[in-house]
């Protein structure tokens, strides 16, 4: 079964948009295998980020992820890693499409209210980051 990590960022978390957001995947038909609301440490943050260390705007999102609680998410399913990243949008939310998470609740890069896996390796990276096995749960399966 396909896994992916999501994160609804600060921002997010603030606006109270967890609920919408767990939602929107919950009536897709995702499933949730782990959650938790959380304020990331710097260390978990340059790690978690690790690809963008050289990119102008690290500092800024480092300081901004680790601003407030977020709450990190572990969603599976078919296909979960890019049906997700179609659900969320564009990254950046001015090009983010209508419908999307990004295209109704963001205007800035830097505000993008959510983040999920880009890629199996990265979505398995970054579940290892955020959870410890035992957190995630099992499903029987049915029938
Ligand atoms: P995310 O999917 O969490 O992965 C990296 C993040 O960097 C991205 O979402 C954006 O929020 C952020 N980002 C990308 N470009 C910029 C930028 N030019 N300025 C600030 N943040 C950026």
């Amino acid at each position: 079964m396909e896994q992916t990590f999501l994160m609804v960022k600060p921002d997010g978390v603030q606006r109270n948009l967890i609920g919408e957001i767990v939602s929107r995947f919950e009536k897709k038909g995702f499933q949730l295998a782990g959650a938790k609301l959380m304020t990331i440490s710097r260390e978990l943050a340059e790690n978690h980020y690790a690809e963008h260390k050289e990119r102008p705007f690290f500092g800024d999102l480092v300081n901004f992820i680790t601003s407030g609680p977020v709450f990190a998410m572990v969603w599976q399913g078919e296909n979960v890693i890019a049906t997700a990243r179609n659900m969320m949008g564009k990254t950046n939310p001015g090009e983010a499409a209508p419908g999307t998470i990004r295209g109704d609740f963001a205007v800035q890069v830097s505000n993008n209210v959510i983040h999920g896996s880009d890629s199996p390796e990265s979505a398995e990276r970054e579940i290892g980051l955020f959870f410890h096995e035992e957190e995630l749960v099992q499903y029987e399966k049915a029938g």
